[in-house]
C-alpha cells in the first residue's frame, strides 16, 4: 500500500471513492439518509472538494491493482483542511441557504457542536489541521489502513507546522482509531440527546455509534518532507 498526497489529478477518483463508500456508510450520513450507495451528493462533494483544495489530504493506493494503468485503486482517503477562527460560524451561516435538508441536519450538528468550544483560544493557535473525512473502501476495511492514514496525516501536519489537529469523529471506530493515535476527548454529544423543539431525535444514528466526539491532538514541529 502506498500513502501519498492527493493532487488535482486525483480529485475525480477521490469523489468516486467517496460516493461508493463514505457518502452512504458514515454514521450521520446513514442516519440522515443522505444518499444511496454509489450516488453523489452535491453539497458533500462541494465540501470535499473545498477540503481537497487545502492540499493536505492523503490517499492509500493499492499498487497491486492496476499497476500498469494510469488510475490505481484507491483503498482509502483522509481529507484534511485548514480551520481558521471564524470559519465555522461563517460555514453555519452559509448552511442556512442550503436546500438539502439532510445535509443541513448533519452539518448543523457538527458546526453547532464546534461553536460551543473555542479551540483557538484554548490552545492558543491561529490555524488547526482539521481531519474532516476518513474513509476506507469497504473491501479493504479491517486491515489497519485507516490507522495508517491517520499516522501519515499527523506526520504531514507536523511537517507543515501545525500545532493542533482536530476531528469530529462520528462513529465508534473512527473514535477508537483516533484515540489510539493520542487524540483526546474535548467535547461530545450523545445522538439520543440531540433533539428538535418537539423532543424528537434529529439524527437516529444506528448502534454501535452513540455519540459525536470532538477530538484534539497537540503536536510538535517536524522539518522533513511528506
Ligand atoms: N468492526 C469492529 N472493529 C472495527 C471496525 C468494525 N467495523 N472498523 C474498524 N475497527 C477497529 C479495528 O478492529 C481496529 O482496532 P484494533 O487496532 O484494536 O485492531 C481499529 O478499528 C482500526 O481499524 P482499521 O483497519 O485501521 O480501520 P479501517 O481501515 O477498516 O477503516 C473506517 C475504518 C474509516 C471507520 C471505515 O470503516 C470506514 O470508511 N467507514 C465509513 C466511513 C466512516 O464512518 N468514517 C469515519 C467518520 S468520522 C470522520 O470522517 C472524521
Amino acid at each position: 500500500m502506498e500513502y501519498k498526497l492527493i493532487g488535482p489529478e486525483h480529485y475525480e477518483q477521490v469523489i468516486d471513492h467517496l460516493r461508493r463508500n463514505f457518502f452512504a456508510d458514515e454514521p450521520l450520513n446513514k442516519a440522515a439518509g443522505l444518499c444511496q450507495k454509489g450516488f453523489g451528493n452535491s453539497e458533500l462533494e462541494h465540501h470535499s472538494l473545498e477540503t481537497l483544495h487545502d492540499k493536505l489530504s492523503l490517499m492509500a493506493v493499492d499498487r497491486s491493482e492496476g499497476a500498469e494503468q494510469e488510475e490505481c485503486k484507491i483503498a482509502g482517503v483522509i481529507l484534511n483542511g485548514i480551520l481558521r477562527p471564524g470559519d465555522t460560524a461563517q460555514a453555519l451561516q452559509k448552511l442556512q441557504a442550503s436546500s438539502d435538508l439532510n445535509f443541513k441536519k448533519i452539518f448543523e450538528l457538527l458546526y453547532s457542536h464546534n461553536l460551543k468550544v473555542d479551540l483557538f483560544g484554548r490552545f492558543k493557535v491561529d490555524r488547526i489541521f482539521d481531519v474532516r473525512i476518513l474513509s476506507v473502501d469497504a473491501s479493504y476495511r479491517g486491515q489497519g489502513i485507516a490507522k495508517e492514514l491517520v499516522r501519515h496525516a499527523e506526520s504531514l501536519a507536523r511537517k507543515r507546522g501545525f500545532r493542533l489537529l482536530k476531528a469530529d469523529a462520528t462513529g465508534i471506530f473512527s473514535q477508537k482509531i483516533l484515540r489510539s493515535h493520542g487524540f483526546e476527548l474535548f467535547a461530545e454529544q450523545l445522538y439520543a440527546k440531540y433533539t428538535d423543539a418537539g423532543g424528537q431525535v434529529v439524527l437516529p444514528v444506528e448502534a454501535p455509534h452513540i455519540k459525536l466526539q470532538l477530538l484534539t491532538k497537540k503536536v510538535g514541529h517536524d522539518d522533513g518532507d511528506e
